[in-house]
């Protein structure tokens, strides 16, 4: 089978390389689509070089712009990408624009070219419309004709949509694939020593959500809370560009003051830090799952999670809301006091280092049911009884 692949921002990566090589393995042809959606040197190539991902056959080079903009330049540079390439499959990750902009070029043509879409990460649901991803997620899973699901809650969300349930399929979660192959090379690496900081003391924090970073206010006593925990711990905060720009814009350097301010890490570089961490205080989708196969406890800085399995079986927890500075600074304390597990032990199902060979085989089986039901329908147009020996 011919398969493309489509990766566009720093989360996807290490979804779609557990995917690509269980592909190569099992011999189909891939076809590898990097959307340019996120393209720095740390936000990008050092994912390529850490997940060992190969070239991509197709690099759209969009970049940033409004949603809009970036959504359209998607999708203009992937429509003859899909013409020239013709695969049978069409796979998306997660819930970033470019999820959303290839789904649904792909669905126009599914048709007439007839390859069909499957969304790794299927039936995630905030109940969020305010946040991007929510739209995203949505509409990339009514579009698709395979939902590979992460987790078993996934599952009722997209039958109360109305989706078809044989289209929807439990592979896992496929990231947990990368974090697996990944973490004795991670800890090699021995991040807290190289940055000054003591294994098992420190917090490691994240920041990017816009109701979180794009708000003078809520940034400030974001900030506040992280600058109070550093009297109790090392608070380590490597900074998304997004972040980095609206602390100056809005002059909180002051109020950040004593947290230690970074660089974005790579891929191996956040796993290491991650996994020595007291605690992970976080508005990441993908450092809520991984704090909790690590068994780090984990504070999640928003009001609603598309991830409650990492609530009600891992190590996560939702902070106060609204947010404020002593909601943050008191759920830390909860957070800390529960202390750590060891690695796996509340790991949720399907979350085994063995979601890309799933995704693998659920694509195959897909196809079986294609080539019946085309079978069928060609034999219904022909008048003929269409299933041969
Ligand atoms: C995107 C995803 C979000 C994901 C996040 C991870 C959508 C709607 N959002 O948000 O779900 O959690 O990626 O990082 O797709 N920038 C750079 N270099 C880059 C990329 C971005 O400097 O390589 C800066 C640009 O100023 C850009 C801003 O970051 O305007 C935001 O980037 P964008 O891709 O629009 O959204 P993210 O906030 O990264």
């Amino acid at each position: 089978m011919k398969i493309l692949v489509v990766a566009g921002a720093r989360p996807n990566f290490m979804k779609v390389a557990p995917i690509l090589s269980a592909l190569e393995r099992a011999g189909h042809e891939r076809v590898f689509v990097h959307t340019g959606q996120h393209y720095d040197a740390t936000m990008s190539d050092a994912f390529f070089r850490d997940l060992r991902l190969p070239e991509p056959d197709f690099h759209l080079g969009v970049g940033s712009g409004s949603h809009a903009r970036q959504t359209a330049r998607i999708m203009e540079g992937f429509e003859p990408v899909l013409l020239e390439s013709k695969p049978q499959w069409v796979v998306v990750v997660g819930d970033v624009n470019s999820t959303i902009a290839c789904a649904l070029v792909a669905s126009k043509m599914r048709h007439e070219h007839d390859c069909r879409i499957a969304h790794v990460e299927a039936g995630l649901r905030s109940n969020d419309w305010a946040m991007p991803e929510e739209v995203n997620r949505v509409l990339t899973d009514r579009l698709s004709d395979l939902l590979l699901t992460p987790s078993h809650d996934a599952r009722p969300n997209l039958l109360r949509e109305g989706i078809d349930e044989r289209r929807i399929v439990f592979v896992g979660n496929v990231m947990i694939d990368s974090l697996l192959r990944m973490l004795p090379h991670a800890k090699a690496l021995q991040m807290p020593e190289r940055l000054g900081a003591t294994p098992g003391a420190y917090a490691v924090a994240t920041l990017h959500r816009p109701s979180n970073v794009d708000d003078a206010a809520q940034l400030e006593v974001i900030l506040g809370a992280f600058a109070e925990l550093t009297k109790r711990l090392p608070v380590l905060l490597p900074l998304h560009p997004r972040t980095r720009e609206r602390i100056g814009a809005f002059g909180l350097d002051s109020v950040a003051d004593g947290i230690r301010l970074m660089e974005p890490l790579g891929y191996s570089e956040m796993l290491g830090l991650q996994s020595e961490a007291a605690l992970v205080v976080t508005d990441s989708g993908g450092m809520q799952e991984e704090s909790t196969v690590l068994g780090i406890p984990c504070l999640t800085l928003r009001e609603t999670t598309e991830r409650p399995v990492t609530v009600t079986e891992g190590t996560n927890r939702m902070a106060p809301w609204p947010l404020t500075r002593d909601g943050i600074l008191g759920a830390a304390e909860s957070a800390l006091a529960g202390g750590r597990v060891p690695v796996g032990a509340r790991a949720p199902e399907g979350w085994d280092g063995k979601a890309g060979e799933r995704i693998v085989a659920a694509l195959e089986e897909g196809s079986k049911g294609e080539s019946l039901s085309l079978r069928l329908l060609l034999g219904l147009v022909r008048g003929q009884f269409p299933i041969a020996p």
